[in-house]
Protein backbone atom coordinates (compact mmCIF):
# COMPACT_ATOMS: atom_id res chain seq x y z
CA UNK A 1 0.00 0.00 0.00
CA UNK A 2 1.10 3.91 -0.60
CA UNK A 3 1.93 5.86 2.37
CA UNK A 4 1.31 9.11 1.30
CA UNK A 5 4.42 11.92 3.25
CA UNK A 6 3.80 14.62 3.79
CA UNK A 7 6.53 17.28 2.09
CA UNK A 8 8.49 19.45 4.47
CA UNK A 9 10.85 22.82 4.47
CA UNK A 10 11.17 25.42 1.76
CA UNK A 11 10.28 24.30 -2.14
CA UNK A 12 13.38 23.11 -3.22
CA UNK A 13 13.34 20.66 -0.27
CA UNK A 14 10.06 19.81 -0.73
CA UNK A 15 10.73 18.76 -4.38
CA UNK A 16 13.91 16.82 -3.45
CA UNK A 17 11.61 14.68 -1.21
CA UNK A 18 8.94 14.36 -4.29
CA UNK A 19 11.07 13.25 -6.60
CA UNK A 20 12.42 10.24 -3.92
CA UNK A 21 9.09 9.58 -3.90
CA UNK A 22 8.09 9.76 -7.66
CA UNK A 23 11.62 7.36 -8.02
CA UNK A 24 10.70 4.93 -5.31
CA UNK A 25 6.75 4.66 -6.94
CA UNK A 26 8.28 4.22 -10.39
CA UNK A 27 10.99 2.12 -9.15
CA UNK A 28 11.41 -1.45 -11.40
CA UNK A 29 8.14 -0.49 -13.87
CA UNK A 30 9.14 0.41 -17.18
CA UNK A 31 5.65 0.53 -18.72
CA UNK A 32 4.68 4.15 -19.52
CA UNK A 33 0.71 4.32 -18.75
CA UNK A 34 1.33 3.06 -15.39
CA UNK A 35 4.15 5.27 -14.77
CA UNK A 36 2.14 8.19 -15.85
CA UNK A 37 -1.10 7.18 -13.87
CA UNK A 38 1.09 6.75 -10.57
CA UNK A 39 3.02 9.94 -11.07
CA UNK A 40 0.13 12.13 -11.58
CA UNK A 41 -1.72 10.93 -8.64
CA UNK A 42 1.32 11.33 -6.77
CA UNK A 43 1.96 15.06 -7.72
CA UNK A 44 -1.92 16.05 -7.62
CA UNK A 45 -2.12 14.54 -3.81
CA UNK A 46 1.72 15.64 -2.76
CA UNK A 47 0.96 19.61 -3.86
CA UNK A 48 -1.55 22.30 -3.01
CA UNK A 49 -3.64 24.35 -5.65
CA UNK A 50 -3.65 21.90 -8.36
CA UNK A 51 -6.62 21.04 -10.54
CA UNK A 52 -5.54 18.94 -13.24
CA UNK A 53 -1.99 16.94 -13.05
CA UNK A 54 -1.94 14.57 -15.93
CA UNK A 55 0.24 13.36 -19.38
CA UNK A 56 -0.34 13.92 -23.07
CA UNK A 57 1.48 11.37 -25.72
CA UNK A 58 2.07 11.97 -29.05
CA UNK A 59 1.15 9.74 -31.61
CA UNK A 60 3.03 10.68 -34.37
CA UNK A 61 0.20 13.56 -35.13
CA UNK A 62 -0.92 15.43 -32.24
CA UNK A 63 -0.98 15.19 -28.30
CA UNK A 64 -3.69 12.68 -27.20
CA UNK A 65 -4.59 13.08 -23.33
CA UNK A 66 -3.21 9.68 -21.54
CA UNK A 67 -3.43 9.49 -17.20
CA UNK A 68 -4.39 12.25 -15.33
CA UNK A 69 -5.94 13.14 -11.80
CA UNK A 70 -8.46 15.77 -12.39
CA UNK A 71 -11.60 16.18 -14.26
CA UNK A 72 -12.40 14.95 -17.90
CA UNK A 73 -9.67 16.59 -20.25
CA UNK A 74 -9.80 17.60 -23.91
CA UNK A 75 -8.55 14.33 -25.59
CA UNK A 76 -6.57 15.54 -28.78
CA UNK A 77 -4.44 18.67 -29.03
CA UNK A 78 -2.44 19.64 -32.13
CA UNK A 79 1.09 20.55 -32.14
CA UNK A 80 -0.11 24.18 -33.21
CA UNK A 81 -2.50 24.84 -30.27
CA UNK A 82 -2.36 25.41 -26.75
CA UNK A 83 -0.19 25.89 -24.04
CA UNK A 84 0.74 21.87 -24.48
CA UNK A 85 1.35 22.43 -28.15
CA UNK A 86 3.70 25.16 -27.71
CA UNK A 87 5.54 23.28 -25.22
CA UNK A 88 5.76 20.43 -27.49
CA UNK A 89 6.90 22.34 -30.49
CA UNK A 90 9.56 24.80 -28.94
CA UNK A 91 10.84 22.09 -26.48
CA UNK A 92 10.90 24.92 -24.01
CA UNK A 93 8.70 24.52 -20.34
CA UNK A 94 5.69 26.76 -20.62
CA UNK A 95 5.26 28.56 -17.45
CA UNK A 96 2.11 30.71 -17.92
CA UNK A 97 0.64 32.84 -14.97
CA UNK A 98 -2.59 33.93 -16.13
CA UNK A 99 -3.70 31.36 -19.09
CA UNK A 100 -6.50 33.92 -19.54
CA UNK A 101 -3.97 36.36 -21.27
CA UNK A 102 -1.92 33.23 -23.13
CA UNK A 103 -3.04 33.24 -27.00
CA UNK A 104 -4.47 29.53 -28.07
CA UNK A 105 -5.28 28.85 -24.34
CA UNK A 106 -7.25 25.69 -24.29
CA UNK A 107 -9.66 25.14 -21.53
CA UNK A 108 -10.67 22.21 -20.44
CA UNK A 109 -11.77 22.75 -16.54
CA UNK A 110 -12.66 26.39 -16.46
CA UNK A 111 -11.34 26.82 -13.62
CA UNK A 112 -7.97 26.92 -14.29
CA UNK A 113 -5.94 29.95 -14.08
CA UNK A 114 -2.03 29.21 -14.01
CA UNK A 115 -0.78 26.42 -16.16
CA UNK A 116 2.95 24.87 -16.09
CA UNK A 117 4.10 22.18 -18.86
CA UNK A 118 6.80 20.35 -19.36
CA UNK A 119 7.63 18.86 -22.96
CA UNK A 120 8.88 15.50 -22.70
CA UNK A 121 12.16 14.52 -25.28
CA UNK A 122 14.11 11.57 -25.86
CA UNK A 123 16.67 12.99 -27.69
CA UNK A 124 15.23 14.86 -30.81
CA UNK A 125 11.81 12.52 -30.28
CA UNK A 126 8.59 14.14 -28.85
CA UNK A 127 6.63 11.76 -26.08
CA UNK A 128 4.61 13.86 -24.79
CA UNK A 129 3.67 16.60 -22.35
CA UNK A 130 3.13 17.01 -18.59
CA UNK A 131 0.82 19.36 -17.55
CA UNK A 132 0.07 21.23 -14.69
CA UNK A 133 -2.94 23.28 -14.36
CA UNK A 134 -4.13 25.77 -11.04
CA UNK A 135 -7.05 27.67 -10.17
CA UNK A 136 -4.80 30.27 -8.60
CA UNK A 137 -3.41 32.88 -11.00
CA UNK A 138 0.69 32.86 -11.11
CA UNK A 139 0.90 29.30 -8.99
CA UNK A 140 4.15 28.43 -10.25
CA UNK A 141 7.07 30.23 -9.82
CA UNK A 142 10.64 28.80 -11.17
CA UNK A 143 10.88 26.56 -8.39
CA UNK A 144 8.20 24.55 -9.13
CA UNK A 145 9.05 24.55 -12.96
CA UNK A 146 12.95 23.04 -11.83
CA UNK A 147 11.14 20.64 -9.48
CA UNK A 148 8.24 19.84 -12.11
CA UNK A 149 11.21 19.17 -14.79
CA UNK A 150 12.96 17.20 -12.53
CA UNK A 151 9.64 14.67 -11.90
CA UNK A 152 9.60 14.90 -15.87
CA UNK A 153 13.20 13.43 -15.94
CA UNK A 154 12.86 10.76 -13.41
CA UNK A 155 9.23 9.60 -15.51
CA UNK A 156 11.36 9.23 -19.34
CA UNK A 157 13.97 7.73 -17.20
CA UNK A 158 12.18 4.96 -15.73
CA UNK A 159 9.42 4.57 -18.36
CA UNK A 160 10.20 2.28 -21.87
N1 LIG B 1 -4.76 24.02 -21.15
C1 LIG B 1 -4.10 23.09 -22.03
C2 LIG B 1 -5.01 21.98 -22.44
C3 LIG B 1 -4.94 20.79 -21.57
S1 LIG B 1 -5.75 20.98 -20.11
O1 LIG B 1 -5.19 22.09 -19.35
C4 LIG B 1 -5.81 19.59 -19.24
C5 LIG B 1 -3.55 23.81 -23.24
O2 LIG B 1 -3.87 24.98 -23.46
O3 LIG B 1 -2.83 23.18 -24.00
Amino acid sequence: MFAAQSLSGGKPEQYAQLAEQARALLAGERDRIANAANLSALVYNAMPQLNWVGFYFYDGNELVVGPFQGLPACVRIPLQRGVCGAAARTRQTQRVDDVHAFPGHIACDSASRSELVVPLYRGDTLVGVFDLDSPVASRFDEDDQRGLEAIAAIFLEASA
